[in-house]
């Protein structure tokens, strides 16, 4: 029998407060607990990235970290980046990017790839070609040969200067 300890937490902007195994990761809670199965599993042990969701912000691996450990923080999974930067109940900015420049094929790292870049283009607004590179360095994509996320991620940050000027 799991020992559980009762949390709190927000998930895109919805408050839970629930019971949870202690060696339950964040990933896990989130694609069994929540039904928020856009956050993928890959490696399981901190390498492709697929488990990437944004905690208080920060990027964050969720097979490395357990649920009980995020008690008290607001978590955003690749399904709250929708509608996200001002562009109604649609797609992120950054999400549409990713289909114009063909940045995913299989789209399994896909969510991953696009928390990872949203943490990006809320700190900095005019990254480089390098920044965008150095960003997803912890991100695997088997298919895209990253050219087309980095191009997307370029696009996306050049839309979000323009609509914020
Ligand atoms: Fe978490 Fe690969 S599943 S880093
Ligand atoms: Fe298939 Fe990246 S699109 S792994």
């Amino acid at each position: 029998m799991s020992t559980q300890l009762p949390i709190s937490i927000t998930v895109n902007g919805i408050a839970h407060q629930v019971d949870v195994p202690v060696r339950l990761n964040l990933a896990d809670f989130l694609r069994h607990e929540l039904g928020l199965t856009g956050t993928h599993l890959g490696c399981e042990h901190g390498v492709c990235g697929a488990c990437t969701v944004l905690l208080d912000g920060r990027s964050v691996r969720g097979c490395l970290m357990l649920a009980v450990q995020a008690d008290g923080c607001n978590i955003t999974t690749v399904e709250g980046l929708a509608g996200g930067h001002g562009n109604g109940a649609g797609l992120s900015v950054l999400q549409q990017a990713f289909i114009d420049h063909h940045a995913l094929q299989c789209g399994f790292c896909t969510p991953g790839m696009l928390t990872t870049l949203s943490e990006l283009l809320a700190n900095n607004p005019s990254p480089s070609e390098a920044d965008v590179r150095l960003s997803i360095s912890g991100n695997l994509c088997r298919c895209t040969g990253y050219a087309g996320i980095v191009n997307a991620t370029l696009a996306a940050a050049a839309l979000l200067r323009g609509q914020s000027a």
